[in-house]
């Protein structure tokens, strides 16, 4: 069974510019995440990722759809398997230094849930867990640490304390959105290994949330990648075969333009695909039919017209009309 299920998962939000109008954050998310897996989450900014990240940790509720833990709607669970789900579902949220309570200290910031869901039965209980925790993803010395106030530390301190909070509470999933993208670079890297260790040491299963190809391939090599555009996901399959054959024009437009300065990432081989925008229509003047048509170099008239549905394409998902058409044109590689 899966942990987590979005089924046809839709949030509007009210325009602010225009309260009568709906924006569509997110619209007919289909989406199971599996014990132990690494998906990936990719998409420009205001795709819709956070929208998606807060679904499934249950800050945002769909306003069509439903989530499901374990089989369970989400809202029909009683008190206690709620719980269970709140501890279980945990999410690393880009923004360390609001994600962390400025007049607490770190000790005090995290033995708080510790205490709180009785999973140790005193102060000096969740000192030693958390000086364990610390040690374990290289905070050192933890003491040191854990006396510390949010803005005593820096960038890439900050999102570490972030995953052993999250960690702390031994959950089975953890939505990390964007969490090295306010890291130096130098600090990505071991920020990444961390959680992929935990992935593999503990079982938990990850939504590693990014505008970036790179670090996402880097960390769910072995696991799915979503692709996003405008609220919708346009492409699902399992990571190295879709970015070796991206099926959606947008995903291999977004590979075909990552720098050859990457070559863990860009496939020499493969043609770039130029698009025809460069303007990222936005969720609130999103076009007719299908999302990407503007941008698209291969839209036809049918695009315009009708919105693609996800379906299944060489063993993977994709949400487009032409994709056999595309793929049967396009030009031998090798
Ligand atoms: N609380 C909100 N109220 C109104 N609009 C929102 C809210 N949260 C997100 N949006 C809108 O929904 C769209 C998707 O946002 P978001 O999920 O944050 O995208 P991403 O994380 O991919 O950048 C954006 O157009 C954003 O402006
Ligand atoms: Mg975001």
């Amino acid at each position: 069974m899966s942990l987590i299920k979005l089924e046809n998962v839709s949030v509007y939000f009210q325009n602010e510019k225009n309260p009568r109008e709906r924006v569509g954050a997110l619209v007919g998310m289909n989406l199971e995440i599996e014990p132990g897996e690494i998906i990936a989450v990719v998409g420009e900014s205001g795709c819709g990722k956070t929208t998606l990240g807060k679904v499934i940790t249950d800050i945002y509720q769909p306003t069509e759809g439903r989530l499901l833990y374990k089989g369970k709607d989400v809202r029909e669970l009683d008190k206690r398997e709620y719980r269970e789900y709140r501890l279980g579902v945990q999410m690393i949220h880009q923004d360390s230094y609001a994600a962390l309570n400025p007049n607490r200290t770190i000790f005090q910031s995290l033995s708080l849930p510790l205490l709180q869901h009785k999973m140790v039965k005193n102060r000096q209980q969740a000192w030693d867990r958390l000086v364990e925790l610390f040690t374990e993803i290289g905070l050192t010395p933890p003491e040191q640490f854990l006396e510390k106030y949010p803005h005593q530390l820096s960038g890439g301190q900050r999102q570490r304390i972030l995953l052993a909070r999250a960690l702390s509470v031994k959950p089975s999933l953890i939505v990390a959105d964007e969490p090295v993208s306010m890291v130096d670079v130098s600090l990505r890297i071991s920020l990444l290994d961390l959680m992929a260790r935990a992935n593999k040491k503990y079982g938990i299963s990850f939504v590693y949330i990014t505008h970036d190809l790179g670090t996402a391939r880097y960390i769910a090599h072995h696991g799915r990648i979503a692709v996003m555009y405008l609220g919708r996901m346009v492409e699902l399959n399992q990571i190295q075969a879709a970015l070796d054959r991206p099926a959606h024009p947008y995903f291999h437009a977004l590979i075909s333009a990552v720098p050859e300065a990457d070559p863990t990432l860009r496939n020499g081989r493969m043609a770039s695909l130029p698009l025809k925008s460069f303007d990222m229509p936005s969720v609130t003047n999103a076009p007719p039919g299908c999302k990407f048509h503007p941008r698209c170099p291969y839209a036809e008239a049918v695009c315009e017209r009708e919105e693609p549905r996800l379906r299944e394409f060489e063993g993977g998902l994709v949400a487009c009309h032409l994709v056999e058409k595309i793929r049967a044109n396009a030009p031998p590689r090798d």
